[in-house]
């Protein structure tokens, strides 16, 4: 399996990984779309044999900020000073295997500022694994209550 640039046609392949990996928080195809659309180059897909097999998409966004799920964003922000990565998904076949360490480390390799990301699914030892520290503070409690209990928002320093 292998990583690379997502293209317009990988859309239906990226809803239907969303669909299995976040089943509590559906979000639209137009919002993928939206995002490609803003962000072609920090937004990936894992090629497998029968189709994409997981996507990461990132994308400029002010730290401390979540966007709303489920929600067109409309513009990104001028500044590329701190990032959001707003998801990281992988088919449950193509998980175990490095593929979601080799996705972030082509992020990585073209981000250099804070990443910032809500991590759900009892995700946050493996966040914390790439470098993601949990930051606390009651507004982004408030913020986070509709991602669900175990929601943290995390920050991965630059570099
Ligand atoms: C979380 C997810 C992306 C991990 O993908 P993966 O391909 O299994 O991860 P990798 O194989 O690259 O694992 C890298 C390391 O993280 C560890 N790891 C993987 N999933 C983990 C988890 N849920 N919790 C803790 N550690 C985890 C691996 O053991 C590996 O450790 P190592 O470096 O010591 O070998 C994948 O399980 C997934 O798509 N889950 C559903 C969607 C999701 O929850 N995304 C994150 C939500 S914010």
């Amino acid at each position: 399996m292998r990583w690379r640039a997502m293209e317009a046609g990988d859309l239906d392949g990226v809803v239907a990984v969303a669909r299995i990996a976040f089943p509590d928080h559906p979000e639209g195809r137009a919002c993928f779309a939206e995002r490609l659309a803003l962000a072609p180059d920090s937004c990936f897909v894992l090629d497998g044999a029968h189709g994409v097999a997981g996507y990461l998409i990132a994308y400029p966004w002010p730290q401390g900020a979540i966007p709303p799920l489920d929600t067109l964003l409309g513009a990104l922000p001028g500044s590329r000073a701190s990032w959001y990565l707003h998801d990281l998904a992988l088919l449950p076949e193509a998980r175990g295997g490095g593929n979601a360490r080799a996705g972030l480390a082509l992020l990585f390799a073209q981000v250099d500022a804070p990443i910032a990301l809500v991590s759900v699914n009892e995700s946050a030892s493996f966040w914390q694994a790439q470098g993601f520290v949990p930051q606390e503070s009651p507004e982004l409690r408030a913020k986070l209550a509709s991602y669900g209990t175990d929601a943290r928002y995390m920050v991965r320093p630059a570099g």
